[in-house]
């Protein structure tokens, strides 16, 4: 095979570079708004990029928004606003990242998991409303439910919320993997009574570390701001009515997220692409589809995922991730359900097996919006390679009729 059609060679050793699953990807005036930072000397949780982010995040989502240090404080503040607290129960869809249920056990609280449906991958509404009918004869109903939209498509939150509403359970939505992501022509974590959003580094934009509270009510998030910031009472003594935390964003990361904020759409668009490629591309390859994409709003496509069907496409999922391991390729199993983790085991878990099968037959691959075409083919080669099925070159046609061609060609 010419070196021309793979300009990255699939076979070979550890030294290449290694194509990850998702990194940052700066859009250019972060590091002016940085500078202003150091420039004006507020290297604190206090100044203008803070009060800048938080507008310039308001306006995008039309919600009263508070920056703090990461999604999970986020949501730890949010639970609380919802009145979370010791001995409560919280529901949670089973198939999230930790970060979403983590914080119910910091307020003392308890999770209790939820299945997903195959049609988004997120909470099943009907699994919710049997759930809260069975807790409502018991008179257990939960304090709080957490609904995820995972890897950037919302859950379906119209009969989500409406069940909600039914038994007067209030719902927070974790976007942390949705910023920009729509239901209905509405942005994702603005539905609920209030939504949470993650800038970690690995996110679709990003701050480094860190995340934002929304909520259309501005109490909340004003309560929200002043427990982030160890919820000191007005005066001049060092007075604590409510219990705090250190959980405000910096004026400095505020400056990265100011400038990647103005390139979330693109963002978008680029995360986008490189899903609808990836799909193009294992067009022909049986037992490997695209994470569904449903018809109710914008999909972001942070983290291109797909399932396996081990019997067709000839490879385990596992087997996959170690074949693209070792043409250093970064990969990664959908997450693994809470209920079946050792942390969670214990708690309750309503629904069938269908996160478990995400999980097992799931795979995120190298979605990063700064993955060059290069590269992605590099990837869908080695999917391909693993799959037992020719290569492709750079204009998507199998590579060795290129070959042929150039060798004709006397190339
Ligand atoms: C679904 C989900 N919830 C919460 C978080 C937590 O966000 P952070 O890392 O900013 O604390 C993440 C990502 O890290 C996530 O993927």
């Amino acid at each position: 095979m010419g070196s021309h059609a793979h300009p990255v060679g699939i076979t070979k050793g550890p030294s290449m570079r290694r194509i990850l699953l998702s990194i940052p990807h700066m859009g250019g005036n972060e590091e002016t708004y940085v500078r202003q930072a150091f420039a004006t000397n507020w290297l604190s949780t206090v100044g203008s990029n803070i009060i800048a982010f938080e507008d310039d995040f308001q306006k995008r989502i039309g919600l009263p928004a508070a920056a703090l240090s990461s999604g999970t404080a986020a949501i730890h503040l949010g639970l609380r606003l919802l009145g979370v607290g010791p001995n409560d129960e919280v529901f949670c869809p089973t198939l999230t990242f930790a970060a979403s249920c983590n914080p119910v056990r910091y307020l003392g609280a308890e999770c209790v998991f939820l299945d997903s449906d195959y049609a988004t991958w997120n909470l099943d509404p009907n699994i919710l409303e049997d759930a809260l009918r069975r807790r409502a004869l018991r008179n257990q109903l939960p304090r709080a439910l957490v609904v995820v939209h995972l890897y950037g498509q919302c859950a379906d939150m119209d009969p989500i919320l409406s069940i909600c509403q039914r038994y007067d359970v209030p719902v927070l939505e974790d976007a942390a993997e949705a910023l920009a992501a729509t239901y209905r022509n509405r942005p994702a974590g603005t539905l609920g009574s209030v939504g949470v959003f993650s800038f970690n580094g690995n996110k679709i934009i990003t701050t480094t570390s860190g995340g934002m509270l929304a909520s259309a009510d501005a109490v909340w998030v004003e309560k929200a701001r002043f427990w982030s910031q160890q919820a000191r009472d007005p005066g001049l003594a060092y007075e604590h009515s409510e219990l705090g935390y250190n959980y405000r964003m910096s004026n400095v990361l505020a400056g990265i997220g100011r400038g990647q904020l103005e390139v979330l759409d693109l963002r978008v668009r680029q995360r986008r692409a490189i899903a609808f490629r990836y799909r193009d591309a294992f067009a022909d390859l049986p037992g490997i589809s695209l994470m569904p994409q449903v018809a109710y709003g914008l999909h972001t496509n942070w983290l291109s995922c797909f399932l396996i069907d081990e019997g067709e496409f000839g490879r385990s999922r596992d087997q996959l991730i170690r074949a693209l391991d070792e043409a250093n390729v970064e990969s990664r199993p959908v997450w693994k359900p809470m209920h079946l983790q050792p942390l969670y085991a214990g708690c309750e878990h309503y629904g069938g097996d269908v996160a478990e099968d995400l999980f097992r037959r799931g795979i995120c691959l190298p979605s990063s919006s700064s993955l060059s075409a290069e590269d992605q083919l590099h990837v869908v080669n080695a999917v391909r390679a693993a799959a037992g099925m020719h290569e492709l070159d750079e204009l998507g046609q199998p590579a060795t009729v290129q070959s042929e061609r150039m060798a004709q060609a006397g190339d």
